[in-house]
């Protein structure tokens, strides 16, 4: 039988946990979050951040700004709140609008604000086991696996999947906790071998229902980051879910796996912004 890692009940607790830290410590910090344009998926992720905020007890000021902002407007503003003391994170909404290139932008955010991990400094902290913001996805889902109980130390890990914004921080991050890491993408060779090695297989393909269980070791642990929204409505990780949880001794679900960590990481990283 196979255990299901509830990521939603895990980021309430570490939510809580803030919660109290926030109080007890009388700590005051303010997240800006600043937004170019209207997507939806953009503005349902946007909201669900302003309200963890709200939540654990610290401010957030939103900057909803017109899809036509130009980058040299955008870049000024995050001068300015990397100017104001009032300010500890700053996070800007990705993908920003394609005339605005996001390169600049992360590197525009002072490190010391960095709430979302991805500005160059933060990325080289972690990679060389310096103090950092470190990515909240892949932060999250080593999260889920200490409060779940799982050993990273010895394992093999794999990790399908090389973006900046998970797959390769996620490598990063096994790697220091001891785990033997494979980074597998689209030119990796005979996929199904080198996943059905994986003690801990992390999946961030961007495929709905990718991965079934001819490419589950029997045992493992499998943690899926991907979502889509299926024909019929429902949510859909990349692992078949129902093909491949019987193979497992651990799986996450979607929804309510992954995704509801990155938020409760993202607001432990404003606590720490506040703390610096
Ligand atoms: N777009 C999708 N995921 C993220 C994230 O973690 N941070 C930011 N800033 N944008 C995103």
């Amino acid at each position: 039988m196979y255990k299901l890692i509830d990521g939603k009940l895990i980021s309430t607790q570490i939510k809580d946990e803030l919660k109290q830290k926030v109080a007890d410590e009388h700590i005051r910090a303010t997240l800006a979050v600043i937004q170019v344009g209207n997507d939806p998926a953009s503005s349902v992720y946007v909201g669900n951040k302003k309200k963890a905020c709200e939540y654990i007890g610290i401010g957030s000021a939103a900057y909803e700004l017109p899809e036509e902002t130009s980058e040299e407007e955008l870049l000024k503003l995050i001068d300015e709140l990397n100017a104001d003391d009032d300010v500890n994170g700053i996070l800007v909404q990705l993908p920003v609008p394609k005339h605005i290139d996001e390169k600049k932008v992360i590197n525009r955010i002072s490190p010391l604000k960095d709430v979302d991990g991805f500005h160059p400094e933060s990325v080289g902290n972690l990679c060389i086991g310096q103090e950092g913001f470190v990515s909240c996805t892949p932060a999250g889902i080593i999260e889920l696996l200490k409060r779940s109980d799982i050993d990273i130390e010895g394992k093999e890990c794999v990790v399908i999947g090389r973006s900046n914004i998970v797959g390769k921080p996620m490598a990063l991050l096994l790697l220091k906790n001891n785990g033997t890491v494979t980074v597998c993408h689209s030119k990796t060779r005979d996929l199904k071998t080198i996943c059905k090695r994986a003690d801990i297989l992390i999946v961030a393909i961007g495929k709905p229902k990718m991965i079934t269980s001819e490419y589950v070791k029997e045992g493992a642990v499998v943690i899926d980051v991907g979502i889509h929204r299926m024909e019929n409505g429902k949510l859909c990780g990349d692992v078949d879910f129902d093909d491949v949880k019987d193979h497992t001794s651990a799986i996450t679900p979607v929804p309510g796996g992954v995704g509801p960590m990155t938020i409760a990481m993202l607001m432990v990283n404003c606590v720490k912004a506040a703390n610096r």
